[in-house]
């Protein structure tokens, strides 16, 4: 079976109800909710982080441990690496980002509000009756003033200028740090990648669309270091791969695009730049950044090696040749992949209890399966928790005994949970389960010892 992408467009899906859900069932909370939230930063839940996870050991498998192949068949070199968040601060200075890491933002003076003056048109003004940002009567906009990204800490006890630190605000510099350190001692031979999967810092202007823009977040960024001359080959491999990678997902074609960076949107690090984007409910019809790859050319290592004056040339021995590697760079946020997966997962159905179901592919649920008895009594919990404890190994299951099985059911589906397998009269007698699915709802009965080898192929194969 292959997962069927949805066809439900997503400007009829409501973000409102999507939070709430998500809520609702665990999968994302406002962080500290119970002193009021704090905006621009979320919580993952028991599902969320499930989920999350998920998503970041798929990229993982296919990056690092499972690397596609290059044009002739054979896999690419990338090794993996988790640097720290908090760098020496000259990393900044080098990387650019002390001085060009800005947003312009403007503030209204009548309403009090904050917007990025580059995004202007997108927001609204809160005053009644609502209008775009600047529209009202009231509004007093200010001239724009660059705003810089980077949150700042101090390290050690004396908080002066000298003990100023950042939270990293990309993964990708703690990989061009340690660039030396892994060609010293990987056996790496350019070209190569260097994955890293962590947390990211940016004081977002104005954090919004839930998790689409927080001040924390989460990225998986892979920088390949190649030859100059190769690297527009490179760059269009990485642009079909990235977007291979998000099909195989099951998100839908329709939903995904691909979108260059005209010359004056380009970062002060990119030669060129395309955005993998989503139609999401709140960009509908139109779509949002999910991802970057980016052609950075030498200029990382080219900084990092005059501001650390440490040689960061690559010695090509076949070639007799001394060079700094160029990079490109598919960078996408991990959290709004998450984002990306709920919205596109959000299937209303009026014809199931829950109304609603989150059509996760088999292999990214947070739950694979559930276990019911159908009445708590008559050895059926008993047979249900040897097959749960069969299967926990292996799979993220979950056995559930309480109310009745409708009940269960619109739970597992609003999860996500591909299969709920249930040991009822006939499991005792002829060592059978039902198993459910939550796409069609249809049932059908298999063998109990059978129940772990179907499992295993429904999530190796997707539904
Ligand atoms: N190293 C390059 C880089 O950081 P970026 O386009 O600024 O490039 C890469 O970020 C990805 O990180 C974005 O495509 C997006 O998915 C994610 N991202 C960036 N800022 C974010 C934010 N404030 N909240 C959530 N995700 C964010």
């Amino acid at each position: 079976m292959t997962t069927k992408t949805t066809a439900i467009d997503p400007a009829t899906k409501s973000m409102d109800d999507i939070v709430a859900l998500c809520k609702r069932r665990g999968f994302v909370f406002p962080a500290s909710e119970i002193y009021g939230g704090l905006n621009g930063f979320w919580d993952y839940g028991p599902l969320g982080t499930q989920l999350k996870n998920n998503l970041r050991d798929d990229w993982w498998k296919n990056m690092v441990e499972c690397p596609p192949l290059d044009p002739d068949g054979h896999p690419l070199q990338i090794v993996g690496l988790d640097s720290a968040i908090i760098q020496n601060p000259k990393t900044w200075e080098a990387s650019g980002h002390i001085a060009g890491f800005n947003d312009p933002m403007v503030d209204c003076r009548g309403c009090k509000a904050r917007f990025r003056a580059d995004h202007i048109d997108e927001y609204e003004c809160p005053l009644k009756p609502s209008k775009k940002a600047g529209d009202h009567d009231k509004c007093d906009l200010t001239e724009p003033r660059q705003f810089n990204l980077m949150f700042e800490t101090f390290i050690g006890a004396i908080k002066d200028e000298d003990a100023k630190a950042y939270l990293r605000p990309e993964t990708a510099q703690g990989i061009f740090l340690d660039y030396k350190n892994i060609v010293d001692t990987m056996r790496v031979k350019v070209p190569f990648g260097i994955a890293q999967v962590g947390k990211a810092f940016r004081n977002e202007v104005t954090p919004r669309n839930f998790i689409f823009r927080s001040r924390e977040f989460e990225q998986m960024e892979m920088e390949w270091f190649c030859h100059p001359d190769e690297a527009p080959k490179w760059y269009e491999f990485w642009k079909e791969q990235r977007m291979g990678w998000w099909a195989s997902l099951g998100v839908a074609a329709e939903n995904l695009r691909f979108r260059d960076h005209e010359e004056d949107e380009l970062a002060h690090y990119s030669k060129m730049c395309v955005d993998v984007e989503y139609r999401y409910p709140f960009t509908a019809p139109g779509f949002g950044e999910l991802e970057g790859i980016a052609h950075r050319g030498c200029f990382d290592l080219t900084q990092h090696q005059e501001h650390s004056k440490q040689k960061l040339e690559y010695f090509d021995q076949e070639g007799k040749q001394r060079y700094i590697p160029n990079v490109i760079e598919p960078a996408s946020g991990l959290t709004r992949g998450v984002l990306v997966l709920l919205c596109e997962a959000y299937t209303p159905d009026d014809s199931r209890p829950s109304k609603v179901f989150m059509k996760f592919h088999p292999r990214l649920a947070p739950i694979k399966a559930g276990i019911f008895p159908l009445v708590n009594k008559d050895g059926m919990p008993q047979v249900a928790e040897k097959l749960y404890m069969d299967l926990r190994r292996r799979f993220t299951v979950q056995i559930d005994v309480k109310q009745n099985i409708g009940k269960r059911y619109a739970r597992m589906d609003e999860a996500g949970t591909p299969f709920c397998f249930t040991v009822d009269g006939d499991t005792l007698s002829g060592q059978t389960v039902t198993v459910r699915h939550r796409d069609t709802q249809q049932q059908e009965r298999i063998a109990l010892d059978k129940v772990a080898e179907f499992l295993g192929e429904q999530i190796e194969d997707g539904e």
